[in-house]
Formats: structure tokens, sequence, C-alpha cells
């Protein structure tokens, strides 16, 4: 692995951020997410001596299983998704000694688990310091954190925080209701709604890039921007999720969350500081100045799909109705696409498209700012035939970068434009794989750093804009049912009006 005095960009990023001693507990230990992401990423930070030296992780499910059983069911989870292989079989065993496991099923193993992280704290003087994960499915959550309260789980020093996983409720109001409830055991300002986008190093970058620069404010705005283009694309189908995806749909499993998160970075106003409060503060007040797509604006701003049997890279994809645990005449949406406007000064009548798919074509996730037209073209008609508006796309995965497209001249005689990409590449740039996002939001949470996490504010806001729509979907026959795609394109043709209708289109992500 390349190291920092390898690249002069790198250089001085030498980073003070080890947590102070602490505990984290997964509720939820045992399950997909803490096998894929979670002990992947703590196991990478004790790779990156990112972990205070007196640390350890006590994973808990109803199922009981021994420590040696867990640190071996998680030695293989390691071995496979961690982003570093192989595996460092000697930082492995030094960090599997801090790997412990509980059974919860009932009060008697909770008791078991206050004893066991007071052992913890004594032997290692960890002094209470508590973070708690929950990474069980979402039923669960309002009984475990009911749970850390009655069996005083927090402990009597230190400092106890709380890492609840999405989705955050399945509306508005039983949102607000999980809320009340964590706010019975923990301040706000304890709680962490984890949102993984916030973690990934692009979408970070959309911050710096707009923040730190003088080139791109000035034109960050409704005086050049003609419109933002906003795109989460996945191949892959619903997989084994269909339990939790036929009750979710798109809607509320990227657009609430991820698509929000998005559109909030790039609209929002400067913060007066990079904390918590000065950051979370900018992207509630976008989030309260979405305009509300309800009663006759729903045809029109937002279109929800279905994949139908079709082909990805030339393998045969099944319909969504014919995957395993959809009900065959499931209205669920698999596709969304939005029209919507930020009413605000910076943002006045210019739209933001955005949109979400399984099994499109290609997986992908960008923003674009395409930007007005010159006001007056010099040339003839045939020499602009080539030229496409200048865009500025910000790729947050694959291939993570920045272009920006504008008209070039090819080189014959006379004058031919043709639009060219100037290219930034992050892998190119700094010759180091970034983190995993779930290695930096849980050390952010060691450390008590919430600015990329969602406080309860934002998260109502998001559900006050989504939740009108879904409800419109419910309740009117011909608005609710999905428009029907085949796997492999990209999207119903209604989702292309939608865009088209205003003269525009969608761009080839
Ligand atoms: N998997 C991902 O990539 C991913 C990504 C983003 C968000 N999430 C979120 O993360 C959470 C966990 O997802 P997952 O995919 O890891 O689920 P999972 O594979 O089904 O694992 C669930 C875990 O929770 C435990 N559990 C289940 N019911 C419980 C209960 N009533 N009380 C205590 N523990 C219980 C399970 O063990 P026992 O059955 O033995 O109790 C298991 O350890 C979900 O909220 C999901 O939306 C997951």
């Amino acid at each position: 692995m390349a190291t920092s005095t390898l690249n002069p960009l790198r250089e001085g990023l030498r980073l003070s951020r080890i947590p102070e001693p602490s505990t984290i507990v997964i509720f939820g230990g045992s399950g997909d997410l803490a096998q894929r992401k979670l002990i992947p990423a703590l196991y990478n930070l004790a790779l990156q001596r990112l972990l205070p030296a007196t640390f350890s992780v006590v994973g808990t499910a109803r199922k009981p299983l021994s420590h040696e059983e867990y640190r071996e069911e998680l030695h293989k989870a390691v071995g496979q998704y961690s982003r570093t292989r192989p595996l460092n079989e000697e930082v492995w065993r030094s960090f599997a000694e801090h790997l412990h496991f509980v059974a919860t099923p009932d009060d008697a193993g909770y008791e078991e688990l206050r004893r066991t992280l007071d052992q913890l704290d004594f032997a290692l003087g960890t002094h209470a310091n508590r973070l708690f994960y929950l990474a069980t499915p979402p039923s669960a959550y309002e009984p475990i954190v009911k749970a850390i309260g009655e069996h005083r789980l927090r402990g009597e020093t230190g400092w106890a925080r709380i890492v609840v996983e999405k989705p955050f409720g399945h509306d508005r109001e039983s949102a607000l209701a999980l809320n009340e409830v964590v706010h019975t055991v923990f301040r706000e300002d304890e709680v962490f709604r984890i949102d993984h986008y916030l973690g990934k190093e692009t979408v970070q970058n959309i911050l710096v890039m707009r923040f730190s620069n003088g080139i791109f404010e000035p034109i960050w705005n409704r005086q050049y921007v003609d419109h933002v283009q906003i795109t989460v694309a996945e191949t892959i189908g619903v997989e084994e999720r269909a339990g939790y995806y036929e009750h979710a749909g798109a809607m509320r499993d990227i657009v609430q969350n991820h698509l929000l998160q998005l559109l909030a970075l790039v609209s929002m106003e400067p913060p007066a500081a990079f904390d918590d409060k000065a950051v979370r503060d900018e992207k509630v007040k976008v989030m309260r100045a979405l305009r509300q797509i309800a009663g006759d604006d729903l045809s029109m701003n937002a279109v929800r799909g279905q994949y139908t049997r079709g082909f990805i890279e030339g393998v045969p994809a099944p319909g969504y109705r014919e995957e395993p645990g959809v009900a065959p005449d499931s209205r669920t949406e698999t596709y969304v696409a939005l029209k919507l406007w930020v009413d605000n000064w910076r943002w006045e009548g210019i739209p933001f498209y955005l949109r979400t798919g399984k099994r499109l074509p290609k997986q992908s996730t960008e923003i674009a700012i395409q930007f007005r037209v010159a006001p007056h073209q010099l040339f003839s008609r045939e020499a602009l035939a080539g030229l496409e508006p200048n865009a500025l796309v910000l790729r947050i995965q694959p291939d993570e970068g920045i272009s920006l497209r504008f008209g070039a001249k090819v080189p014959v005689q006379g004058i031919r434009i043709r639009a060219v990409n100037m290219d930034f590449d992050y892998g190119a740039s700094f010759m180091v794989d970034a983190p995993d996002a779930y290695e930096t939001l849980i050390l952010d949470a060691l450390r008590g750093d919430a600015t990329l996490f969602t406080r309860h504010d934002e998260v109502d806001q998001q559900w006050a804009f989504v939740d009108p729509i879904i409800k419109g979907w419910a309740s009117s026959e011909a608005a609710g049912a999905p428009a029907l795609y085949g796997a492999g394109t990209w999207g119903p043709t209604e989702a292309d009006d939608l865009i088209e209708r205003d003269g525009r289109k969608w761009r080839k992500a």
C-alpha cells in the first residue's frame, strides 16, 4: 500500500484522530451489516492504528455464540469483505482479542451484558465510554433502546452515544415516535443517525470543492446554473432484501436519505464553520425550502417505475415480481424520478431532477450541475452542432472524480466545436485507496463528531417531503401504479417525458 511519503498531495495528512479508550456495543453483532461492513471497518481502523490501545467490541444478538465462535465467524467475514486483503493475521490476532459476544434474548441477557461492560471497563480502564450501535432490523430499535435505559447500560461515568442505522422510521410519524423513545435514554447530541453516503470521501469532497475554492461558488446559483441532475443508478435487483424492500421501495430506500443528502450538500448555503451545528443547520434550511410535490403536481413531477424481465450486460435478469419474496402483483417502486424545486433566493426557478433505480444498465452515482448556454453565439449553427451545455459532474461512485465538460475546437480547418472533458480522477491524483465510509463514520462517532450524521430535524424534514408523495401514490390508482421498464434500460419512458417536457435530457450517466 502506498504511504503518504510517496505522494506529495498527501503530505501533512498525518491525522490525530485516535479516539479515547472506549467500548463499542453492536446490537445485531452477528448480522450481515456487522459482518460485511462494521467489523471489517474496525479491523481496517486497527490496521491503520487509529483505534485506541484499550478498546473492546461487544457483539450482541438473540442467538447465543461463544466468544470463540464469534471471533471465528468474524475472521471469515473480514477475510472476505475487508477492503484491504489479504488479511494481516498478526493485526487480526491482536484485534480479535478485543472482540466479545453476549447473547441478549431476554432481561437476563441484558444484565449479563452490563456485567461484561463493567468488567471490561475495570480491566481496560475504558472509563465507561460506550458507543452503542443499532445494527438490528428496525423493529428491534425501540425495545433495545428501552433495554439500554432499564438495564443501566450507559454506565456511571464516561460518555455514551448511540448510532442508529437507516431507515430511521418508516414515515414522518414513526420517525418522530422513534425519536421520542431514543430521547428518553440519549440526548440529541448523543444520537448519531447514520447515512453511510455521508461517509464517502467523494460526498465529503462536495463540501471541500464548493467551499475551499474561489472559482465555483460565484457561479453556483440561478444566474449561471440551468438545472441540476442527481442520479443513483444500480445494476443489482432486490437480491435477498425483498422482505424489507417490498415495504420500503426506492422512495424510502434511496430518495428519503441518500438522494436528499446529496441534494442538500450541493444546494446548501455556505456554513459559518465546518462543525456539526453549522453544517446541519444549513442542510435543514434547504430541506425546509423544498417545495412539496402533492395533488396535481404529483403526476407531472414524480414518476415511479418497476423493472420487468430484461438483460444486464447480456445476462438475463428476472422481473421484480418474479424475484423470491416479492408479491406477484407488487406495486412497490424500484425506480423513482422527481423534478423538484428549492424555493430560496439562490435556486429560485432552477429545477433539480433526481432519479434512482434498480436494474439500470450501469452502476453510477453522480451529480451534474448543468450551466446555462453562452448568452451570445459567435459561431455558425454548423460549427456548434457538436456543442453540449457546460456541465460540472461530481462522480460519487464508481470512478470517483470530477469532470468539467466544455466545448473545444476540433483540430481541422475552419471552426468545428465538440464537447470535451477536463478530468480529476481521485485514484490517480492521490494514489491511495479511500477509506470505507463506515471507517470514517465509526471513527467520527467514537470521537463525538456528528457533522456527517443526520440530526432529528433533518430526518423530520426529509420525511415531510417524501410522505405526501408516497401517500399520493397510495391513494390514487392511476398515479400509483408503477410504470414498467425492462431490466437493463434507463427506466420508464414516463421518466424521459418528465425531463423532456422542459426541453432537457437525462445525462448518460
Ligand atoms: N446489510 C447492509 O448492508 C445494510 C446497509 C445499510 C443499512 N442496514 C441496516 O442495518 C440493520 C441490520 O441489517 P442486516 O442486513 O445486518 O440484518 P440481518 O443480517 O438480518 O442481521 C440482524 C442482526 O440483528 C439481530 N437481531 C434480529 N432481531 C433482533 C432483535 N429483536 N433483538 C436483538 N437482535 C436482533 C440478528 O441476530 P439474532 O437473530 O440472533 O437476534 C442479527 O445479528 C437494518 O436496520 C438494515 O436496514 C444494513
